[in-house]
């Protein structure tokens, strides 16, 4: 018996072990980009607030999670899945299909922003500030992330509302992500480059619920 006993128990503490390894990501990320340094050029010396190369690097990124950027209006969030565009440290010419601007046209500065990206996209995302002419990018205001499938998309971002729709600059002073789905942008049904199977299950997903909710917005395919 006493055996037994002693058997049973090793065997529960196996078991147990073996189901903590073996557990899998069990939670999506929010991740604070810069960290305490958030997210910062200073244009007297044309440095940034920390090397966000490096702090990428320090994170694994995966679908579902947030990057928080931590910022005021003297910078931008430009988020795009098109390299040429991130080299180029400019949205001059990019798509609007494979490049979003979070805050574009501010007209106003040193206003605290947070700015909030979820990642839907797996494989290559890249984020820089277009600010100033480019000049806050070419001094280190960019990154590149690689996101992991992870969990894969929540529910909540399966049909994922697009970035705000890029506008040109105006009187609008600066404004807050608009996580309001603005229909047609963003599901355009032609190729995308990158982690094309998450896009278009996104679209599928969409065209569905479309379909789903009937009328309303018919027409748009
Ligand atoms: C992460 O950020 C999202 C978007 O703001 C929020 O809904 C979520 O609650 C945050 N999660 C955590 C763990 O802070
Ligand atoms: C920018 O750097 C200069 C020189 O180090 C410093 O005096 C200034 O306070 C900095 N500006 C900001 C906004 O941090
Ligand atoms: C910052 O860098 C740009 C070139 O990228 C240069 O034109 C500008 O003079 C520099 N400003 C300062 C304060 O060094
Ligand atoms: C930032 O860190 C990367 C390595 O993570 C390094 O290659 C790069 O030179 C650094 N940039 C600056 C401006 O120090
Ligand atoms: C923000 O930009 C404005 C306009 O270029 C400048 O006057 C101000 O000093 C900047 N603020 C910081 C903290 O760099
Ligand atoms: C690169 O940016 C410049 C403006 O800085 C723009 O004139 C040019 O068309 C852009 N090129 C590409 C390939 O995006
Ligand atoms: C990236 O954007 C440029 C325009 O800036 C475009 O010519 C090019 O085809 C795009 N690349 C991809 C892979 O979509
Ligand atoms: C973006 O849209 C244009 C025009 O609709 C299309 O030609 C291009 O292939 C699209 N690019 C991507 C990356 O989806």
């Amino acid at each position: 018996m006493t055996g037994a006993t002693i058997l049973h128990l090793i065997t529960m503490a196996v078991l147990i072990s073996a189901a903590a390894s073996q557990a899998p990501p069990t939670k999506y990320i929010n991740h604070t980009v810069g960290d305490s340094a958030g997210w910062f050029f200073n244009s007297t010396t044309n440095t940034t607030a920390t090397n966000y190369s490096s702090w990428a690097g320090s994170q694994t990124f995966s679908l579902g999670d947030y990057l928080i950027f931590k910022t005021s209006s003297n910078q931008t969030v430009i988020q795009t899945y098109n390299l040429t565009t991130f080299r180029n440290c400019s949205i001059d010419d990019s798509s609007s299909n494979d490049t979003f601007v979070y805050n574009g046209g501010n007209t106003v500065f040193d206003q605290a922003l947070t700015i909030i990206v979820p990642l839907t996209i797996q494989g290559p995302n890249y984020f820089f500030s277009d600010a100033s002419d480019g000049i806050q990018c070419q001094h280190g205001l960019a990154f590149e992330i690689n996101v992991n499938r992870g969990l894969g998309l929540p529910p909540s971002l399966n049909q994922p509302p697009p970035p705000t729709y890029r506008e040109p600059p105006g009187p609008d002073s600066a404004s807050p992500p608009v996580t309001i789905p603005a229909g047609e942008e963003g599901t355009g049904n032609s190729g995308f480059k990158k982690g094309a199977s998450v896009q278009v299950i996104a679209c599928v997903c969409l065209f569905a619920l479309l379909a789903v909710i009937g009328g309303d917005r018919g027409g748009i395919f």
